[in-house]
Parts: structure tokens; C-alpha cells; sequence
């Protein structure tokens, strides 16, 4: 077998699962043909449905296949959070991000890990040119479009697809950012990785993906995910802004004499009661 990306260094795609039974052979299977020099890590949560179980037998027939099995559902941002730590324990050069249910296809791993050799992370992509989604309701593609929108627009992030949760990263880049805040429950995670990488210089490119919605099992994605992710996003968003915005009446200081130092104040100020009332919304729901 060729090391086809052999300068890369090792290449660990890692799959966190919950109730995935019907998917585990499939994906697995897809992927070793795919590109036959990666390793795979299946971090499972104790699935009820025996998917761990399943996953140490695949794990016993194949070198490169791997278990991490879990006390329970903690949420895919903790389970990738574990996936990655395993993998630089063990010196991979790249570590990717990666579903169970066949969304995230196999066949297309190569262009992502081409486009990483000019990169520090690379983002698969729905909705830059080329990419697409197969079979997802109208009002997932609305959730997803307007939830990478609002994003781009709160952070100033130049994506088009940050939600997006095929993600390959060079071992450097997550090293960086692995003890940066990350969402651990929801999806949050693909955001928080983006930004995190974003914003300490790193290139991230995005890669045309076809996404394909899960023929079986169910999604894990809920109204209280999206929830938040909005509510989450607002918050680093205005706090984002507000350091922008103090940031340049600082620098405008000298020139106003105190009052550029009053504004900055006000804006901090602002800004505080604003996460304040982010944060309080977020109890009510809670105590709802
Ligand atoms: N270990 C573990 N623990 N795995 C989990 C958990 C958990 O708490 N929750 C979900 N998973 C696994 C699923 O079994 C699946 O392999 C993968 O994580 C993605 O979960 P889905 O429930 O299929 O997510 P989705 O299809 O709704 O969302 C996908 O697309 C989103 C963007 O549209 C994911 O890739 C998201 O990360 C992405 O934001
Ligand atoms: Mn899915």
C-alpha cells in the first residue's frame, strides 16, 4: 500500500457514536476502503444498542480500527474533545472529524486531506460552490444556511459553512487550540473549533462536500441544540464586537483626549449587561 500522504504524518478519522448498530459496519468499511492508510477511532458513549460491542469486534479484526468507550452520552463536543486527546497522545499528524451515519462520505476524505497540505485546518463544505446536501428537509438546509449567516455576520468569520462537522486539522493546529472554551454538549463544538483556530492566525480552507442525510437511526439534533448554538453565539458575538470596539477607541485615545476612554468604558459596560441578559435568558429556559 502506498502512504499516499505520508508527509502529513499518521491520520486518525475519528467517529463518535451513539445507537449507531445500523451504521458501524458501513462506515467503517467505507472508510478503510477508501483510504486504506487511515486509522479510525470509534468513541463511544455506552450506546444501548450495542454499538461499542459491535465496534471492539471490528477493532479485534482490524489494526486500524480503535475503541474509546465512555460511561455515557456526554455530547459529541466531549466525545471529540476525547478523541482528539487520544490521538495526539499517540502522535497523529492529522486528526479528523467524522459522522457514523454516512453523511459525511468516505470517498470524499481524499480532497480534504489534499487541501490540509496547503493548510492548517480544512473545513468540508455544504455551501460553497460544489457542495450540496442530499435529501435533508427544507428546513434543516434553512436552519444550517441561516445558522453559518448569523455566524458569519456576529464573528466576522469569512466561512460559508461553519456548523459543518467534517473537519480535518493538522496535530499542531488542535494542540493550540484544544484548551480554548468548546461546546461540549451540542453542536457548538465545529463553531468553537473554527473560531478558535481563526482567530490565532491559522488557515482554514473549505472544501466542496455533497452531504448526505442519514438512511438509518435517528439525528441527535434538537430545538434545545439549536437554542444553544443561537444563544452561545450571540454571546462570543457581542463580546467579539465589544473588544473590536475598544479596541480602536483606545487607540483613537490620544487623539480625543478622555473621552474616547469614557466611550470604551460605556461599550464594556454595555456589553457586560448584554451577556448579562443572554445569561439570564438562558436560566429562565432552563427553570422552565
Ligand atoms: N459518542 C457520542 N456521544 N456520539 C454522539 C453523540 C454523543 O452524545 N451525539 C451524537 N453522536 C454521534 C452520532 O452517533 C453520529 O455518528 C454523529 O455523532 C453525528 O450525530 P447526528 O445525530 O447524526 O448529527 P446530525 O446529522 O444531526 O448533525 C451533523 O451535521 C451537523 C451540521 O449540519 C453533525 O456532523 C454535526 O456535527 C453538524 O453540526
Ligand atoms: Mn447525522
Amino acid at each position: 500500500m502506498s502512504a499516499q500522504y505520508g508527509d502529513l504524518g499518521r491520520i486518525l478519522v475519528i467517529i463518535p457514536t451513539y445507537n449507531e448498530i445500523d451504521n458501524i459496519d458501513m462506515i467503517t468499511g467505507r472508510l478503510r476502503a477508501a483510504v486504506p492508510e487511515v486509522d479510525v477511532l470509534i468513541v463511544d458513549d455506552n450506546s444501548p444498542d450495542g454499538t461499542g460491542a459491535r465496534a471492539d469486534e471490528l477493532a479485534a479484526a482490524d489494526d486500524h480500527i480503535h475503541v474509546l468507550h465512555r460511561q455515557g452520552k456526554e455530547g459529541l463536543g466531549a466525545a471529540y474533545k476525547a478523541g482528539f486527546a487520544w490521538g495526539l497522545e499517540r502522535d497523529y499528524g492529522v486528526l479528523v472529524e467524522f459522522d457514523a451515519d454516512g453523511s459525511h462520505q468516505p470517498e470524499q476524505l481524499p480532497a480534504v486531506l489534499e487541501a490540509l497540505r496547503d493548510a492548517d485546518m480544512v473545513k468540508g463544505s455544504r455551501w460553497v460552490p460544489g457542495g450540496s446536501v442530499v435529501n435533508w428537509p427544507l428546513h434543516r438546509e434553512l436552519l444550517s444556511r441561516g445558522g453559518s449567516i448569523y455566524t458569519r455576520i456576529m464573528l466576522g468569520l469569512p466561512y460559508r459553512d461553519i456548523t459543518g462537522g467534517l473537519n480535518a486539522f493538522r496535530a499542531d493546529t488542535l494542540r493550540a487550540i484544544l484548551d480554548d472554551p468548546i461546546d461540549q454538549q451540542g453542536y457548538g463544538i465545529q463553531r468553537d473549533l473554527t473560531w478558535n483556530a481563526h482567530k490565532r492566525g491559522f488557515r482554514i480552507l473549505e472544501v466542496p462536500i455533497e452531504f448526505v442525510e442519514r438512511s438509518h437511526g435517528e439525528s441527535k439534533m434538537s430545538g434545545t441544540v439549536v437554542k444553544e448554538a443561537m444563544v452561545r453565539t450571540t454571546q462570543l458575538g457581542l463580546r467579539h464586537r465589544a473588544a473590536q470596539l475598544r479596541d480602536a477607541l483606545t487607540r483613537g485615545r490620544d487623539g480625543l483626549g478622555g473621552a474616547g476612554e469614557k466611550a470604551g468604558r460605556f461599550v464594556g459596560a454595555v456589553s457586560r449587561s448584554a451577556s448579562d441578559a443572554v445569561r439570564a435568558a438562558k436560566r429562565g429556559r432552563e427553570d422552565r
